[in-house]
């Protein structure tokens, strides 16, 4: 019988979890692999896993034959399939959070909005499945908001994010019928008011909260680019005069473990003002290695809705939280390079341009060998990019990979697909949506034409 993936990661510990930002920290090497590094080390008898950690899609397992399964998909035979790279989802896993999502509100209140923050994965397929499951679509650009629309979200539904908005962006927005334009300075307080009277926006405030997260993604606090101070957001309220301003927007950042700065948020927000919408951004953090632990969907709406008052709206963007875990990338590993007494190089047919994350953030990811996980020899895995720094997962233990061995990365959902480049001219790899066994291609892969298509020579 094969073994499932509990549907919940166990809970998290009562005290000192997960570091707040260790999914972007600098890497360090995880227990296990420390364990292994030195050369006086005594030998490690680790037994492969019985099933794979919560940093894989749910639902994934492991066969009789330890060969590892993504929503009933043999990822070997995947990899043979579609070829490598390629980003591949567990379809239920989308499903499913939304709707803990959406269960985790409507157990407390009524009114409520569930919004898929699109730039985590702006793929009209998982567009699709979300605005099925009644969720609503931030979209940050007039791409995403081309695809939030080819995807099937009703344009009311639809709220337009951007610190700089352009022109043609706003009119595309005001044309198809966007629900609310999240204004974001004065300069666009102008520029609506001028295109379209009466527009229904929200106003984006950085509330001063600075939440433990990597630097890069952290949007809460006074020193940003985005949105309206404290200070300044009376004049703002003043100023949206002949627009029509229904609530206030914050995002803080991104991969927040910590909830008290979400409390902190909610109570800030209310106290300005009684619009009828409140929207509390997303950032709730994921797993991505098998030691973190971040809180529940549950908590996170929980705190969220303890600072709101009764009666008003409050709406959530969660991106990340949604699909981080539903994906993993697979490669095929090309060349082993044993540095005797250090470490084992494992390089794989991608990398930093298909998850650009480690080197951006730090980064710190997981990998297996897709038919013999867990294992005992001290790895890297390098991406095979003309950078020193291209390495997808540091300091991980691998079961003795050979060329040919198909490599698996976990919990790269989110800002994986939606970052990738064709740096070093690599084609952009596939997207495989698995469901219940059966594999559909919804992204194929790029091909060398695809890379000279719009050059005019
Ligand atoms: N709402 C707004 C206005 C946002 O700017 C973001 C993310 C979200 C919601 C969704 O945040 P999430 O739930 O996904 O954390 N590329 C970075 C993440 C940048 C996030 C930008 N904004 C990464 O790979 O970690």
């Amino acid at each position: 019988m094969a073994r499932e993936l509990t549907s919940q990661p166990p809970a998290a510990p009562a005290e000192g979890g997960s570091p707040p930002d260790a999914a972007v920290a600098p890497a360090e090497a995880p227990a296990r692999a420390r364990e292994g590094s030195g050369s006086d080390a005594p030998p490690l008898a680790i037994e492969a896993p019985a099933a794979p950690s919560h940093v894989y899609p749910l639902g994934s397992r492991l066969t009789d034959a330890g060969r590892l399964e993504i929503g009933g998909c043999d990822v070997v035979e995947l990899a043979r399939e579609f070829g490598t790279p390629a980003y591949v989802y567990a379809e239920e896993h989308i499903r499913s959070r939304a709707r803990v999502y959406l269960d985790a509100f409507s157990a407390r209140t009524e009114h409520f909005e569930v919004v898929y923050a699109s730039k985590a994965f702006p793929h009209p397929a998982v567009n699709r499945i979300l605005a099925a499951e009644g969720l609503g679509c931030d979209v940050a650009s007039g791409g995403e908001l081309f695809m939030a629309l080819r995807g099937g979200f009703a344009p009311e539904r639809i709220y337009m994010h951007g610190n700089n908005k352009s022109e043609d962006e706003l009119r595309d927005a005001i044309e198809q019928g966007v629900g609310h334009i999240v204004v974001d300075s004065f300069d666009e307080l102008d520029r609506l008011e001028r295109m379209a009277p009466g527009q229904p926006i929200l106003l984006r405030v950085t509330p001063g909260i600075q939440p433990a997260t990597h630097a890069y993604i952290s949007t809460g606090q006074e020193d940003s680019k985005f949105g309206f101070g404290l200070d300044e957001l009376p004049r703002a309220i003043e100023r949206s005069g002949r627009l029509e301003l229904r609530g206030l927007h914050a995002h803080i950042g991104s991969q927040i473990f910590d909830m008290e700065p979400y409390a902190k948020l909610a109570e800030t927000l209310s106290a300005m003002s009684d619009f009828p919408l409140l929207n509390l951004g997303g950032g709730l953090a994921i797993a991505y290695t098998s030691d973190q632990q971040p809180p529940s969907i549950d908590q996170y709406v929980e705190t969220l809705l303890e600072g709101a008052p009764d009666g008003v709206t409050v709406l959530c963007e969660p991106g990340r939280s949604l699909v981080g875990n539903a994906g993993v990338t697979v490669y095929t590993v090309g060349t082993v390079k044993d540095i005797p007494g250090l470490r084992t190089y494992v390089a794989v047919d991608g990398g930093m341009s298909d998850n650009p994350r480690p080197m951006l953030y730090g980064a710190r990811y997981e990998a297996d060998i897709a038919d013999r996980m867990g294992g005992e020899r001290l790895c890297s895995v390098a991406g095979k990019h003309c950078e020193a720094g291209d390495v997808l997962a540091r300091d991980v233990m691998l079961d003795a990979p050979r060329p040919g061995d198909v490599l698996v990365i976990p919990a790269t959902g989110a800002y994986g697909h939606a970052m990738a480049s064709n740096y070093n001219a690599l084609p952009r790899p596939p997207v495989v949506f698995c469901r219940d066994g059966d594999a559909r291609l919804v992204t194929r892969r790029e091909t060398y034409e695809d890379l000279a298509l719009r050059d005019l020579v």
